[in-house]
Order: C-alpha cells, then sequence, then structure tokens
C-alpha cells in the first residue's frame, strides 16, 4: 500500500468524521441513558389502584377495572362467602385478569356457576377457587390479580398480579 492511497484513505474517513461532528449527531450521555425504573430489580413495582369499597360491591357480580395499565381487563368479585385467597372483611372478593390463559379471548363471568367462561374454546376457570381451570383447552389458571383490603377506609386496591398476564413477557410494560 502506497504513502499517497494511505493519506487518501485517511483524509476520506477524517472527513466523514468531522461530518459527522458538525451535522450534530452525538451519541447518548451516560445519563441520557438512564432509564427511569431500577432495572437491577428482578421484579419492577405494581402499582396501587382503587377497585372498589368493599361494602358497596354487589356479590356474585362482576366489577370491572383494569390492572397494571389500560391495557390489561380485569374482573373483581365479591362472592358473597370466603373464598381462598378473598380479602375484605369478609374475605370473599377476588380478582382476576379477564384474558383467557389459554389464547388471550376476553372471558365472562357466569353468575350461575361462578365460573369464568371463555366463548373461543369453551374453556372455564373457577372464580371460588382462585381461578383454578375447570375444563377447556386451557392449560394454566386465570391469572389472579392480588388485592388488598383498608379496614379503615372500607378499599380494595390491586397491588399485583400473581401469573403472567396472557400475551406478555413481563406483566409491568
Ligand atoms: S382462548 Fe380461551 S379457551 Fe381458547
Amino acid at each position: 500500500m502506497s504513502e499517497g492511497i494511505s493519506r487518501r484513505t485517511f483524509l476520506k474517513i477524517s472527513g466523514a468524521g468531522a461530518a459527522a461532528g458538525a451535522s450534530g449527531f452525538h451519541l447518548p450521555s451516560a445519563e441520557a441513558a438512564t432509564p427511569s425504573v431500577d432495572t437491577s430489580r428482578t421484579v419492577l413495582p405494581y402499582p396501587s389502584r382503587a377497585v372498589g369499597v368493599a361494602a358497596r360491591m354487589p356479590v356474585n357480580q362482576v366489577v370491572a377495572f383494569s390492572y397494571p395499565d389500560a391495557a390489561s381487563p380485569c374482573a373483581a368479585i365479591k362472592m358473597g362467602t370466603a373464598v381462598p385467597g378473598g380479602v375484605g372483611p369478609d374475605k370473599d372478593i377476588v380478582a382476576f385478569s379477564t384474558l383467557c390463559t389459554h389464547m388471550g379471548c376476553p372471558v365472562a363471568y357466569d353468575a350461575g356457576t361462578k365460573s369464568f367462561k371463555c366463548p373461543c374454546h369453551f374453556s372455564m376457570f373457577d372464580a371460588e377457587k382462585s381461578g383454578q381451570m375447570i375444563c377447556g383447552q386451557a392449560t394454566e389458571n386465570l391469572t389472579r390479580v392480588q388485592l388488598s383490603y383498608d379496614a379503615k377506609t372500607g378499599s380494595i386496591m390491586a397491588v399485583g398480579i400473581e401469573g403472567l398476564i396472557y400475551g406478555r413477557q413481563a406483566n409491568i410494560l
């Protein structure tokens, strides 16, 4: 390789670098690239969201809400009798994601059988038994929403998710 070619190559390279600098292109600073959440945690924090007031929730009827974000439909139900995992003064309030664990169709609550039914491939989930799968194509129980109860105000709050919401790699996006 001759000295002339090397010089020409050098000038081309340094010219491109100067053009990039002049165009205002800058690498992001370490500060700008810092995410707003602590990614060193293995579990990102869930928001706390009001679902209803226990004394005012209708028995055996769906109270619809979304959690942990607007794209995740959920249903809370005051079963009327204490159930496993139930919260509130009577330990009878539970909540679930209403996306079927088979392929994500929206499930509907059937008050007669106290179960969620999927219209797509007919899976059924027991609302009184932690969303346990009764039958159908699904192989996993309905995803549960963790609730907390404030005895002073009577408020029921959504505070977390047990399991993975259908179609997501993480519940918190
Ligand atoms: S999507 Fe619900 S059973 Fe298939």
